[in-house]
């Protein structure tokens, strides 16, 4: 095993040269295990000097640079593998990168998307705000949260665009500097500052002024400027009030008679009636809905599940129910519909919970893990245990759905979801029956998972083990009630 660690700036550089080692060795990628500087490293890992200096150098078609270079900064370091992965075999396969159908080139065509989405995004959504204090060149600083490690790659857009200023981007990872013309980009662990400036009333009122209440369409708008990106976008404190007044503002356009004109950008302090009142931040986010939180779901990148599996599957139900059930992650058929518990674990669930008078309907359906994993078997997808890590990075959504549907009772099915609620899965089989508690104090009745009923080869015991799952369902009417008392 050999496991590069690159530096957070100067990162694609270093990967080009660590990768031109390996693939000189023919090194297998599954032998490689990337990292940044910093990250643990393997205890037996051998160090990437004990490889011989490449002596030749590496073949690859004149597109690639480009897609390395929108691979290199995905966040949990599969893009890095990845473009390992591809030049590796561009070495003895010069054409397989034109195979849109290879399973590896499929995949980093997907990474290369969220990360050029990501750089789309950043160069949107940057605000600069002006600091005081020199008084021969004017300074602006701006706050940016990535999702992924982008800023080398997004730098160059803000050099050309603000050539004429000074100023510093930062991200909780790395500073972009730009001082006299000249770009600097420093690593650093970095907290989001809390400063502002009359830029923040100009952004506002802008905004306020090219907003035509006639054109609303606020799915449009989140999916262009999704949530995530508002708390450091000044105008997006102006957006709740204007989606608010859409309406009366197009009834009094329309009996005044006017066509609503763009203004150009107001340059003076705002004139009375454009002056937006300011939502607290928490009326920001506190009215999310659960759909907006599956839709912010389905860009999710927090681990490398999302670049194999065809799309998030979210919890579903009603947002007031009382119970919610919680398995381990979808399966190929719920990876293919989108929605939780419709293949045959599913199946299984759903006849127990009927014979035992549960509509599933009347509840909340989810999973610990959001996405699909799986291994390739010729044709078909195998499904794979999610790690401890890809569960705790899921455990973001999890929680999100807790604390929005609020239910009085949680029913783990299965080691995975009952290490996501509580902490720990292990030893389920002595635990089913109980009710523990979940991390945030919740009563969390424990169960097995439909699909190990499924696995039972054994017909009597599959039989003795069905009855002891509808037996704890069973249960779940009377907790409610309990928990209700
Ligand atoms: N298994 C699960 O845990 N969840 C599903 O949605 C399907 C199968």
């Amino acid at each position: 095993m050999i496991a590069p660690r690159l530096p957070r700036v100067g990162t694609l550089d270093a990967w080009r040269a660590a990768a031109k080692r390996l693939a000189a060795a023919r090194v297998d990628p599954a032998e490689v295990e990337w990292g940044l500087e910093g990250e643990a490293a393997p205890l037996f890992a051998a160090p990437l000097d004990d490889l011989p200096e490449p002596t030749r150098a590496l073949r690859v078609p004149r597109a690639f640079p480009d897609l390395a270079r929108t691979l290199i900064p995905e966040r949990t370091h599969l893009g890095l593998s990845t473009a390992y992965e591809l030049v590796l075999r561009l070495q003895s396969e010069p054409r397989f990168l034109e195979n849109r159908a290879d399973p590896a080139v499929a995949r980093a065509e997907r990474i290369a998307k969220a990360i050029r989405r990501d750089i789309h995004k950043m160069h949107a959504f940057v605000r600069f705000k002006e600091q005081h204090g020199r008084a021969d060149r004017r300074m602006f600083t701006a706050w940016f949260e990535p999702d992924h490690r982008i800023e080398e790659a997004a730098a160059p857009f803000f050099a050309d665009r603000f050539g004429d200023m000074d100023w510093t981007i930062r991200t909780p990872e790395v500073a972009i500097r730009f001082r006299e013309g000249a770009l600097e980009l420093v690593a650093q662990d970095g907290s989001r500052p809390d400063e502002g400036d009359e830029m923040e009333g100009l952004w506002t009122t802008y905004y306020g002024s090219i907003f035509n209440p006639a054109r609303l369409k606020p799915d449009a708008m989140r999916a262009e400027m999704p949530k995530k990106y508002w708390r450091n976008l000044p105008e997006a404190a102006a957006i709740p009030d204007l989606i608010a007044n859409a309406r009366s503002r197009v009834a009094e356009m329309h009996e005044a008679g006017l066509t609503p004109a763009a203004p150009a950008i107001a340059r003076g302090p705002a004139p009375e009636d454009t002056t937006m009142k300011m939502p607290a931040q928490h009326d920001l986010f506190g009215s999310q809905t659960l759909d907006e939180v599956a839709e912010s779901a389905s860009a999710c990148t927090r681990c490398p599940l999302y670049s194999d599996a065809t799309q998030v599957v979210f919890g579903e139900g009603p947002r007031s129910a009382s119970v919610m059930f919680v398995g381990e992650q979808p399966g190929d058929k719920e990876d293919l519909a989108g929605r939780p518990f419709v293949g045959p674990a599913g199946q299984m669930f759903t006849d127990c919970a009927e014979r035992v008078g549960i509509d599933r309907d009347d509840y909340y359906v989810t999973n610990a893990v959001k996405h699909f994993k799986f291994v390739l078997r010729g044709r078909r997808r195998i499904h794979q245990r999610p790690a401890a890590s890809e569960v705790n990075a899921c455990n973001w959504w999890l929680q999100q759905e807790l604390q929005m549907v609020d239910p009085k009772l949680v029913v783990a099915m299965g080691a995975t979801a009952l290490h996501a609620l509580t902490g720990n899965g292990a030893g389920i089989l002595k635990r089913r029956g109980g009710v523990e508690q979940t991390r945030d104090g919740r009563p969390c009745l424990v169960t097995v998972h439909p699909s190990y009923l499924l696995r039972l080869p054994d017909e009597d015991l599959r039989m003795a083990e069905i009855e002891k799952f509808e037996a704890d369902l069973r249960r779940v009417h009377d907790l409610v009630r309990e928990a209700a008392a």
